[in-house]
Order: C-alpha cells, then sequence, then structure tokens
C-alpha cells in the first residue's frame, strides 16, 4: 500500500513504521499515510494496541524545513497542518505508543506528544528547535508540552529550543518509559501491557494538572520573557512562544490551538524567519561546489600535522584532536611548543571545570597532540597545516621543507590570513596539493573555515578539505583567492566607515551601540581592540603598495599605535580597560578624535544611528557584490554564511547579502551611489549592485539562476 509508512501486525499490536528517508520529516503525504494506517488499525478487531515508529535511525525528526520556505516565502497560504493525524492520534480508542529513536524534534515532537505513551531508546533526543527557524511550534506543541512537562520546562524548554535526552524527558513525565535493548520488542511490550490494563488512555489535551494558572506562573512567563530577551537579542519568535504557552493556560485547548495557529502565522510572515530559513539553507549549499561533484574521492585523513604552536596553530591542533585526528604539532623553539601547549591544557581545563567535557576525555585529546620542534614523522600525515607568522618569506621557507618531507597525496594547508596562495604554492613541486584554510580564532571553537582555492588547487583536495571541515563539525566555505579573501575583505570597507564617522562626529561608544543593537555580536571598536589594533594596522602596511593613492585614510589607527593603546592586550585602545574586559569609554580618546578631525578639517556634526547603519554595512554590502562579482565567493549565500559563522552577523537577518535583499538593492544601490557623490571614490557602486538594482532584482534570485545553471551543466557532464 502506502511507502511512506507501512503497517505491520505484532501478534494484537499494530506497528506503522515511518518510511521518509533520512530522518522522516513531515513531507507532504507523511501525515496523510500514518493517519491512513491508524483508522485501519482502528477498524481492526485483532488490534489491540498502536506501536509508532521511525524507519532507519531515527523517529520524525521534524518538518520538512522546505515546506516551511514555501509556507514563509508565500508559496504556499498555510503552515503544514498536522491537525487530523493529532486527532487520529490521540482520539484512538486503541493506546498509541510512540516509539522514540534518534530524534523527535519540532514537528516530531509535536506528533509525539499527541500518543497516549511514549517510550524511548536512551540516547533518543527531543526538542522544540522551532525558534532557531523564526517561528514557534505551530503544530500543537505550545499546547501538549506544558500539559506534559509543566509551564516552566516548556517555557525553557521552547525558548532555548535545546533538545533534551530521554533520562531528563522521563524525569519530566516527557516519556514514560526507556527502553533499554531493542526499541520496538519494548514497544511492543509496552503496548501490551497498557492495552491490557485496559485504560483510561489519557488523551494529552485533556491533562491539565501541570497547567496551573496565570497568577502561579507569572513569574515563570517573565523569567521567559527575560531569557528570550538576552539570549536571542532583537528576536521575535522566542517572545511569541511564550505568549502561545501564555495561550496554553488562559484558554482552553481548542482555543489555545487556534491562538497558537495565529502566532505562528504572524512569525512565518516575518523577515526574520525568512532570514532565518534562508541561514539554514545556506550552510547546507556550500558543500556544492561546480566542477567537484558529491561524489570526487576524498583522501583519508588519519593523521595530522600542524606548524607554528601559537595562537592558531594551538586552536587548529585542539579542533582536530576533538575530532580524534592525531596531531604532530611542531614549533621552531621549545618555549613556544610549552606555551602552546600550556594554552591547549589551560583551555581543555576550563571546558572541564564548566562540566562541558570528563577529565577522561581531556586526556584522551591531549595524548592526541604530539609536540615536536622537527618534522619527524610529517612523512604520515595525510595533511599539514601551516600556522607560522603572518609573513611571506617565512611561509615560503616553510613550505619547501614540507614539499621535500610530505607524502605526495598530502594536502598542504596555510593558515595565512591575507597572503597570496598561489605564490605560496609556487615554492612546492605540487601546486595542486596546496590550499589555504583559514581558521577562525579561537579555532577550537569558531565554525568558519574559509576553504581557499588556489590556482592550481586539485579539485580533490578541495573535496578532502570541504569534508574535513565538517568532520571538524566546522562549516567549510570555498573562496577564491584574493586579498582579505571574503570575511577580512569586506571588513576593511565596514571598519573604514566606522573610523570615518567618527571622524566625522560619532563616538567609538555610539557606533559600536548602534551596531551591537541592530544585532552584530560586537560592536566594531570592541572587535578591533580585542583582536589588537596593531594586527588589522600591520596588514594593512604590508598592502599599502596595491592600495590607490591620494584617497581618504583613516587618521586616527597610527596615532593609537603611537600611544601604546593596542586594545585588551594593553588594557587601553579605542576603549579603556580596568582589569575585565569590558570596554569603558575614554575622553582622552573622544579628544584625541576631536583634535585631529579639526586640524584634518573634517567638519564634526551630528550623526544618526540610521547613517551609522547604512554606512557600515552597505560598506560591507558593496564590497560583498564586487567578490561575487569577481568570482571570489561562488554564491551569495556563500558570503551570508561567511558573515553567519565567523563574523558575528545576526542570523535573523540572513547575513550582510540576505539583508540587501530584504532593505531592497534599489534602495541599497542609491544611498551607495548618495555616498559616492557625498564621500568620493571608496563608494564607487559595484557594477552587479547597480546592475541588480537596476533589473529590479535580488542576490538570491542571481544565486538560483546560478543553482540552475550549474545542475544542467551537471546533467550534461553526466550524459
Ligand atoms: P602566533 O604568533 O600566535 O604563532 C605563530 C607561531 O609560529 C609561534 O609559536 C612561532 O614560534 C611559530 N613559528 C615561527 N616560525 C616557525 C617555524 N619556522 N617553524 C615552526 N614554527 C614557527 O600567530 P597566530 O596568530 O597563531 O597566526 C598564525 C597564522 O595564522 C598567521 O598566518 C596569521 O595571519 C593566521 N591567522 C591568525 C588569526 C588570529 O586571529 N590570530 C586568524 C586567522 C589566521
Amino acid at each position: 500500500m502506502n511507502e511512506l509508512a507501512s503497517l505491520t501486525k505484532h501478534n494484537g499490536v499494530a506497528v506503522i513504521t515511518v518510511n521518509n528517508p533520512p530522518v522522516n520529516a513531515l513531507s507532504p503525504g507523511v501525515p496523510e499515510s500514518i493517519r491512513a494506517h491508524i483508522e485501519a488499525a482502528e477498524l481492526d478487531s485483532s488490534i489491540q494496541a498502536i506501536v509508532i515508529i521511525g524507519g532507519g535511525r531515527t523517529f520524525i525528526a521534524g518538518a520538512d524545513i522546505k515546506e516551511l520556505e514555501a509556507a514563509a516565502s508565500g508559496a504556499t497560504p498555510n503552515p503544514p497542518k498536522l491537525h487530523p493525524l493529532l486527532c487520529a492520534i490521540e482520539d484512538a480508542t486503541k493506546p498509541a505508543v510512540m516509539s522514540i529513536h534518534g530524534t523527535a524534534l519540532g514537528g516530531g515532537l509535536e506528533v509525539a506528544m499527541a500518543g497516549h505513551y511514549r517510550v524511548a531508546s536512551p540516547d533518543a533526543q527531543m526538542g522544540q528547535p522551532e525558534v532557531n527557524l523564526g517561528i514557534i511550534p505551530g503544530a500543537e506543541g505550545t499546547q501538549r508540552l506544558p500539559r506534559l512537562v509543566g509551564v516552566p520546562v516548556a517555557l525553557n524548554l521552547c525558548v532555548s529550543g535545546q533538545a533534551i535526552k530521554a533520562g531528563e524527558s522521563l524525569q519530566l513525565g516527557l516519556i514514560d518509559q526507556i527502553v533499554e535493548g531493542d526499541l520496538l520488542t519494548g514497544a511492543i511490550a509496552f503496548a501490551k501491557e497498557v492495552a491490557a490494563k485496559g485504560g483510561p488512555h489519557r488523551k494529552t489535551r485533556e491533562r491539565n494538572e501541570k497547567l496551573g494558572t496565570l497568577e502561579s506562573n507569572a513569574a515563570a512567563f517573565a523569567a521567559a520573557r527575560e531569557q528570550a530577551r538576552k539570549t536571542r537579542r532583537n528576536q521575535h519568535a522566542p517572545l511569541a512562544v511564550v505568549d502561545a504557552i501564555e495561550a496554553a493556560v488562559a484558554l482552553p485547548f481548542d482555543q489555545g490551538c487556534q491562538r497558537e495557529r495565529e502566532i505562528i502565522r504572524e512569525c512565518l510572515a516575518s523577515d526574520q524567519c525568512r532570514a532565518l530559513i534562508h541561514a539554514f539553507f545556506a550552510e547546507r549549499t556550500v558543500s556544492k561546489i561546480p566542477g567537484v561533484p558529491k561524489d570526487t574521492p576524498t583522501l583519508p585523513i588519519r593523521q595530522a600535522a600542524v606548524v607554528g604552536a601559537g595562537t592558531m596553530g594551538g586552536g587548529i591542533s585542539m579542533a582536530l584532536a576533538n575530532a580524534g585526528i592525531p596531531v604532530l604539532l611542531k614549533d621552531a623553539d621549545q618555549p613556544a611548543l610549552d606555551r602552546g601547549m600550556a594554552t591547549i591544557r589551560k583551555n581543555y581545563e576550563s571546558s572541564v571545570k564548566r562540566g562541558r567535557l570528563t577529565a577522561e576525555a581531556m586526556a584522551d585529546r591531549m595524548a592526541l597532540i604530539h609536540t615536536q620542534l622537527g618534522y619527524e614523522g610529517f612523512e604520515t600525515a595525510g595533511i599539514i597545516i601551516e600556522a607560522v607568522f603572518e609573513n611571506m618569506a617565512l611561509k615560503k621557507q616553510v613550505f619547501t621543507a614540507l614539499d621535500r618531507i610530505a607524502k605526495p597525496d598530502c594536502v598542504l594547508a596555510s593558515n595565512t590570513s591575507t597572503l597570496d596562495i598561489d605564490e605560496i604554492a609556487a615554492v612546492t613541486a605540487r601546486p595542486h596539493m596546496v590550499l589555504g584554510l583559514h581558521f577562525f580564532s579561537p579555532a577550537n571553537v569558531m565554525r568558519l573555515v574559509e576553504v581557499v582555492r588556489g590556482k592550481a588547487s586539485g579539485k580533490q583536495i578541495i573535496a578532502t578539505c570541504m569534508a574535513l571541515t565538517r568532520t571538524l563539525r566546522k562549516v567549510g566555505v570555498l573562496v577564491g583567492n584574493c586579498w582579505g579573501f571574503v570575511g577580512n575583505r569586506m571588513m576593511f570597507p565596514y571598519m573604514r566607515e566606522a573610523q570615518f564617522l567618527v571622524e566625522e562626529g560619532a563616538t567609538p561608544a555610539q557606533v559600536d551601540q548602534a551596531l551591537y543593537d541592530w544585532g552584530m555580536a560586537m560592536g566594531i571598536f570592541a572587535v578591533d581592540d580585542m583582536a589588537g589594533i596593531d594586527v588589522g594596522w600591520r596588514v594593512k602596511q604590508e598592502h599599502k603598495h596595491l592600495e590607490k593613492q591620494g584617497l581618504r585614510e583613516p587618521l586616527l589607527l597610527e596615532k593609537l599605535i603611537a600611544m601604546g593603546r593596542l586594545g585588551q592586550k594593553t588594557s587601553a585602545g579605542w576603549y579603556r580597560y580596568d582589569g575585565a574586559r569590558k570596554p569603558i569609554p575614554d575622553p582622552e580618546i573622544e579628544a584625541l578624535i576631536a583634535e585631529t578631525a579639526r586640524q584634518a578639517g573634517i567638519p564634526r556634526r551630528v550623526i544618526s544611528t540610521e547613517e551609522i547603519i547604512e554606512r557600515c554595512i552597505y560598506a560591507m554590502i558593496n564590497e560583498g557584490a564586487r567578490i561575487l562579482e569577481e568570482g571570489y565567493a561562488l554564491r551569495a549565500s556563500d558570503i551570508d554564511t561567511v558573515y553567519l559563522t565567523g563574523y558575528g552577523f545576526p542570523a535573523y537577518r540572513g547575513g550582510p547579502m540576505w539583508y540587501a535583499d530584504t532593505a531592497g538593492l534599489k534602495k541599497v544601490y542609491e544611498r551607495v551611489v548618495d555616498f559616492h557623490r557625498q564621500f568620493g571614490e571608496l563608494w564607487e557602486p559595484a557594477p552587479l549592485l547597480a546592475r541588480l538594482a537596476a533589473e529590479g532584482r535580488t542576490f538570491a534570485s542571481l544565486d538560483a539562476e546560478k543553482s540552475v545553471e550549474s545542475a544542467r551543466e551537471e546533467r550534461a557532464g553526466a550524459r
């Protein structure tokens, strides 16, 4: 009969198995198919109980996000409807036992909660992560969850979006039993037992005993709203989900569901929801690389080596060890190695202290990192990552040595943030084995890795490194070999405008506050102080010869460097620091800025928040458009992923290019043209931005067009 779910009989128990690989998402046809089998089981007098279980590696993992995307973009009128299935389960006269393994998230958990009973394997996970996509649970989850676990727990689960394991679920009352051993056998036994007892098999919607009242939960609602505002700054959905759970307490079940539907409809119609869904798919699209098909053979990485045990080399070694890959870590001198290992130890110890890692796991990981001064053992490494000082002559020296030692199929990667990968590759006799792997600091934490493709980088090492980033639980984005690659190249105009704005009358604190309130994780001046003002400065000096002469230059950096105000590390930079890392606005700097502007003849004026946002963000977008047009990023959505995973750009704005689409490319372009007129050549509009704005198009439409083209080419290639 129906393939999306099947029914088998086991001695009086109907087992309905969902078959929609890979994760049994609730795609069209799945709910209908499960429901048809429930109806059949109800009519079958030989059946006493019903078990619903997922085929393959999981229960129903969640909604079909493509369907949500269609609803959010207005292509389909309503959110996917599960109500008839939920009713069929809950109203069944025979006990319905939901049998959970893998994950029951979102719609998956909502279906599970409609059952009369839930059993789970010990490692199963459950949660309502909808807020991550800018929505609330929309299939009665906000109404059933508080009935099962009580209001405070339901609030926490829905606002945080975090999943919990079976053990905790059992304690909270979300499930009724943990099944050790074979889940289906255990579920059938449980079903027989409850059927034999003869009920009543309670409907979740009628279980009101844990709900309490609006008064008794007042503090919990207030705390949840506070949690939402703090942990999900500026986002609507986490507050909306509190409203929906409030409705569960205030209203009878059916009316509560009605309220939930109204709220989710509002969420689906929001820019935030569309942006978060875009961010979700953008991150999954990075692995699609034209010319490097999914089945490109990758090289096995069983042993890695890292050169340079400094900030980055240490972090990269940790990332490798965390994934179980043994690392040979080399530095030029013993004190540097000792410092490197001490930092690694300190970082792991802090994870152990915070309960994120066991002492045994720490010991295992430390044991995977072997320090050394020479190149012994490097000949067995599948990848060698260089992270020595940012100096071309030194990097060339290291790669010359690596070329002599490494096995022929070893990937040679540089962690350089600005140097030319082709120039580095050229000192080897195997440029096709060389590329950049640009990790971000702290490399054991930050998810982004720019995989920098040199002119000669072979497709096999690209495929290998993209796969490696996944193994490291990071997000690899393939970028081209231009100055600053994608992320830092866009960061420079952003930073430049921030500095111009303070010269023209804003304060660093005002600019930072505007950017922070807009959603950036940190203000740009606070970032500069954290990274070290001298770092960016040195990079800029080295590349001065590439810059066009006669353009306006920021004036303050040089003065800060001369004053020894290098940022947090000297307790003073754009801000002052008094022991803690909290930036304190410094009148001395504000006076210095005003005086510098006076000397340079820059008129001072009141700067609006709107101008701060437009100049900083649009400068970034204009550069992004150039990068895209020049082919240094494959897609606008890749640029978004770089900014979302590496630069603290707010996910609910979708990334800089998506944000530009949302603001309207015509508007962005016109402002860039205004700024060009006002501030000169640095604001020359990117031709791609001009073209798309004139055609009334978006960066997203350009991505869609490219994806159709590359699918066509792939099909042609396969023939
Ligand atoms: P660092 O100064 O902390 O560490 C560099 C290490 O390389 C030092 O321990 C030094 O002793 C060692 N070293 C120097 N010459 C060596 C040689 N011949 N053989 C072996 N080891 C040698 O520098 P950091 O910050 O770790 O930067 C390393 C690379 O990563 C640079 O190319 C930098 O541009 C890049 N990068 C840095 C980021 C950051 O935030 N610090 C972010 C992304 C990339």
